[in-house]
């Protein structure tokens, strides 16, 4: 894998010979090497934009300005299919999965929930959650951070914002680390009807008693003069599930990890914690999550590319942040940076609405376990387990410090 192949695959007549390069995003070992680095191995050794033969075929585009060019443009590029290979099971996410002009109805909506201020108020429970959390694990001067921190976390965070009644946190999580991990398409089917279920279940209870939550508000809310139905309620808050949670924890997962590594930065961070903006700004640059996708819906060129009618695309978004056109040196992680360029939120009409809070929930946390938490490294550990996808993740986080010389509250 990782090669020029032109002439052993069954590919669409549109595509070059020289555009086929051999990469496959859920096994290619240099992803399992290190994900990050392994993409950006890319940019020195295949096309801007090439023709992956895997996975039922599709393009692949690695620079910054061609995602860039990509995402915001939807009279080509659709939302409609986001899976590779495509799926189309009809499921429409909301506002995901929709174009313009029904996407931005709404966007507009969802937007008003999720803006500085409302984020901002919920800055103390976000920190009474990292806390709590961090207590869980503090007195054993190890923790697998993944599965105790980075995991969980997120999923408090969700729980509040839609209001869901906090002592089913331990429940709530168990089915969300199982969901987000390797399992059968038919266990990951079960799970997602008990998802729907508890979505459901939610807004029912909230329908009977309101309260000051986003569940609550949507209730209330209406889309070209309807009030939601519940198959929209259902919709929005099964992505605000899968946007929020999986994402979250990864990004900051791969923060810690960097920082585990890199015990100057630790030091400096806890004298100037102004600086964990930056920081987390960096971390999202350096380790993006997601692998973005879209559908052709209008054939254009870009780059002697003939993107066509039905061909799926991905815009590996650590490629944008990696490009050494954009960010100069890009292996380098650099708090420093001038003029830093991502789309780890992605870019255009759907960049993530949780932005906002995805960068608060990286502050927060970051800051309150390194108020607390001594000089930590990685614990013992052979290799890192990398998970390649559409969404990356690593697995486990195994950290050790020392706990007699932690803080507590
Ligand atoms: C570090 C954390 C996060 C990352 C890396 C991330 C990444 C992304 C990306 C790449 C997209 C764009 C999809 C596209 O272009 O089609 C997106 C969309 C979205 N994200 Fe996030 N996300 C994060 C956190 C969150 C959080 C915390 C929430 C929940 C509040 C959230 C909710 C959404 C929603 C609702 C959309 C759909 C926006 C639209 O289609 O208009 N995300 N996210």
């Amino acid at each position: 894998m990782g090669s020029n192949v032109a002439g052993s695959w069954d590919v669409p007549a549109h595509v070059r010979p020289d555009q086929i390069f051999d990469w496959d995003i859920y096994t290619e070992e240099r992803l399992r090497t290190d994900l990050h680095l392994g993409w950006h191995w890319l940019h020195a050794n295949a096309p801007d934009i090439f023709w992956s033969p895997r996975n039922k075929g599709h393009w692949i585009a690695t620079r910054y300005e061609d995602q860039a060019r990509i995402l915001k443009d939807a009279e080509h590029f659709s939302s409609k299919e986001l899976h590779i290979p495509p799926m189309f099971n009809n499921y429409v996410m909301i506002p995901l999965n929709l174009d313009p002009p029904d996407h931005t109805r709404y966007r507009a909506m969802l937007m008003r929930y999720l803006g500085v201020a409302q984020i901002k108020a919920m800055e103390p429970k976000l920190r009474e959650w990292a806390n709590r959390l961090i207590d869980r694990v503090i007195g054993q001067g190890r923790c697998d951070f993944t599965e105790s921190l980075g995991a969980g976390f997120p999923v408090s965070v969700f729980m509040e914002l839609m209001g869901m009644p906090l002592d089913q946190f331990e429940n709530f999580r168990a089915i969300v680390t199982e969901y987000f991990s390797h399992i059968s398409v038919a266990r990951r089917e079960e799970l997602q009807r008990a998802i729907f279920s508890i979505i459901d279940g939610l807004f029912e209870e909230k329908r009977r008693a309101p309260a000051a939550d986003l569940a609550s508000a949507l209730l209330q809310e209406e889309v070209r003069g309807q009030k939601l139905t519940q198959a929209e309620l259902q919709s929005i808050g099964f992505l605000l599930f899968l946007g929020g949670l999986d994402t979250v924890a990864n990004a900051l997962t791969f923060a810690i990890r960097h920082l585990a590594g890199d015990k100057a930065l630790q030091t400096r961070l806890r004298a100037e914690p102004a600086r964990i903006p930056d920081f987390v700004e960096e971390s999202l640059r350096r380790y993006a999550v997601v692998n973005q996708t879209r559908i052709v819906k209008k054939d254009v060129v870009i780059k002697d590319a003939h993107f066509t009618v039905g061909d799926m695309v991905l815009c590996p978004l650590t490629t944008a942040g990696m490009d050494e056109r954009r960010n100069p040196e890009p292996e380098r992680f650099d708090l420093e940076r001038k003029d830093r360029g991502h789309i780890t939120f992605s870019i255009g009409a759907h960049t993530c609405l949780g932005n906002m809070l995805g960068r608060m929930e990286m502050g927060v946390f970051t800051e309150i376990w390194l108020q607390r938490i001594p000089e930590f490294e990685l614990d013992k550990i052979e290799t890192l387990d990398w998970r390649p996808g559409l969404v990356m993740a690593l697995e486990h986080l195994p950290l050790k410090w020392d706990p007699a010389l932690t803080k507590s509250l």
